[in-house]
C-alpha cells in the first residue's frame, strides 16, 4: 500500500467531467506518490490535468460533472493504518478534519481565494479555529505568529487589514500563512506564483523552500514554468493531456529527459527574461474530445511511428526515471534524431 517514507500515494486516478459536449477524460490512470519532506513538482501545459489531480487529492472534484470513476489516494497516518481518501464522503467530517489540517492548497490567484468582507486576521483565525479548540484570543496571536513567519511586516497591524490593502505578494503570502496555519502535512501549491512578477515569485519560492524546512512538510508545486520547478523541485512528474508521460529526479528532468515532449519543452525555453514559459512549444494539446489514437503526444512528436497508434507503456530508465513513449520499449534506446520521419 504505502512504502514507509511516503505521505501520499496516488494509485491509477481516473477523473473524468460529463460535459454537453462529451466526456473529458481529465484525469486517466495517473499514479504518483508524494515522500515526506520532499518538493514534488508537477509539470505541464494549460490543460494537462494538473489542477484536477490537486483536487482529487483533497477530493474537491465539483459534483456531479466530475467524477472519479477509478483510484485510490492514500494518506500515512501515524501509528495507524492509511486512509483512503476518495472512501471519505465529500463534505463529510472525515475529510473536513483532513483539508487544512494534514492537507492544504494554496491556489493561483488570492483574490478569488480570500474573502473580500473580512479582514486577512479573520480569515486565519477561521481557519486556526476550525482545527484546534483555542479562544479567539488565541486564534489572533497565531494570525499575527502566521503572518510574521510569511514575512508581513507590522504584524499587529496587518491582521486588521482587508485583502485589498494588500499587494499581491502579500495576498499570496497571505493565503500561504491561512494554508500554512494548522501544519499541514502537505502543502498543495496550484500556480500560486504565476500572476506574480519575477522578483516578487523567486521571493515567495524561497519562502516556501524555508516554511518546508522548519515545519517538515512536503509540497505539491504545480506549475507550467520549467524555471520555477528547476528552482524548487526534487522530483518532478510531467504531465500530458491527462496522463504522466515522464518522471524522474529535477536533475534527471533538466539534464537527461528522455520523453519527446520534455526534451521539446526544454528546447523550447526562453533564455531570457521570466523564465521557462511553455507557450512556444509548436502545435497545441489535443482538444480532451478529438483525442489521438495511442500516444496523445504523436502530431506534435518528431519520432512518431506507426506502433504510436498504440498506446505506449511506462517504461523504467533507472528506478527513479520513467518515460511512457515507445522510444523505449523493448530495447529500444531513445530518441536518435535520424529515426525522426516528421
Ligand atoms: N469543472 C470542469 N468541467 C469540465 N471540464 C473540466 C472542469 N475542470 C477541468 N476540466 C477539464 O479537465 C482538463 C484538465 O483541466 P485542469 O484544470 O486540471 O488543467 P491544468 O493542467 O490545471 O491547466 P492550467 O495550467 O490551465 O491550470 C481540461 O480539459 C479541462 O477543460
Ligand atoms: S510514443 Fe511515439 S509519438 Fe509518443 S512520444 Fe514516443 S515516439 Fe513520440
Ligand atoms: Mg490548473
Amino acid at each position: 500500500m504505502l512504502q514507509t517514507n511516503e505521505l501520499i500515494k496516488v494509485e491509477d486516478l481516473q477523473v473524468f467531467f460529463h460535459t454537453d459536449e462529451g466526456i473529458v477524460r481529465a484525469v486517466d490512470n495517473v499514479s504518483f506518490s508524494v515522500v515526506q519532506g520532499e518538493t514534488l513538482g508537477v509539470l505541464g501545459e494549460s490543460g494537462c490535468g494538473k489542477s484536477v489531480t490537486a483536487r482529487a487529492v483533497l477530493n474537491l472534484i465539483p459534483r456531479p460533472k466530475g467524477r472519479i470513476h477509478n483510484g485510490r489516494i492514500w494518506l500515512a497516518r501515524d501509528g495507524k493504518q492509511p486512509l483512503d481518501i476518495l472512501s471519505l464522503r465529500p463534505y463529510g467530517r472525515q475529510i473536513g478534519r483532513i483539508r487544512g489540517r494534514e492537507v492544504s492548497i494554496v491556489f493561483q490567484e488570492p483574490m478569488t481565494s480570500l474573502n473580500p468582507v473580512h479582514s486577512i486576521g479573520r480569515q486565519i483565525m477561521e481557519a486556526v479555529q476550525l482545527h484546534n479548540r483555542v479562544s479567539k484570543r488565541e486564534a489572533r496571536q497565531r494570525a499575527m505568529e502566521m503572518l510574521d513567519r510569511v514575512g508581513i511586516s507590522a504584524p499587529s497591524q496587518a491582521v486588521d487589514k482587508y485583502p485589498h490593502e494588500f499587494s499581491g505578494g502579500m495576498r499570496q503570502r497571505a493565503m500561504i500563512a491561512i494554508a500554512l496555519s494548522c501544519n499541514p502535512r502537505l502543502l498543495i501549491a496550484d500556480e500560486p506564483t504565476t500572476a506574480l512578477d519575477v522578483t516578487i515569485e523567486s521571493q515567495i519560492l524561497e519562502l516556501l523552500s524555508e516554511l518546508k524546512e522548519s515545519m517538515d512538510m512536503s509540497i505539491m508545486f504545480i506549475t507550467h514554468d520549467l524555471g520555477v520547478i528547476g528552482e524548487i523541485a526534487d522530483r518532478v512528474i510531467v504531465m500530458y493531456a491527462g496522463k504522466i508521460v515522464e518522471r524522474g529526479l529535477v536533475r534527471d528532468i533538466f539534464h537527461d529527459p528522455k520523453h519527446p515532449y520534455t526534451v521539446k519543452l526544454l528546447e523550447s525555453r526562453p533564455r531570457v527574461g521570466k523564465t521557462g514559459e511553455l507557450s512556444s512549444i509548436a502545435g497545441s494539446v489535443p482538444s480532451p474530445f478529438e483525442l489521438p489514437a495511442g500516444c496523445y503526444f504523436s502530431p506534435r512528436c518528431d519520432y512518431a511511428h506507426e506502433r504510436c497508434r498504440q498506446e505506449p507503456a511506462e517504461i523504467e530508465i533507472t528506478p527513479e526515471h520513467t518515460a511512457k513513449c515507445w522510444l523505449f520499449s523493448e530495447g529500444g534506446s531513445g530518441i536518435d534524431a535520424e529515426a525522426a520521419v516528421n
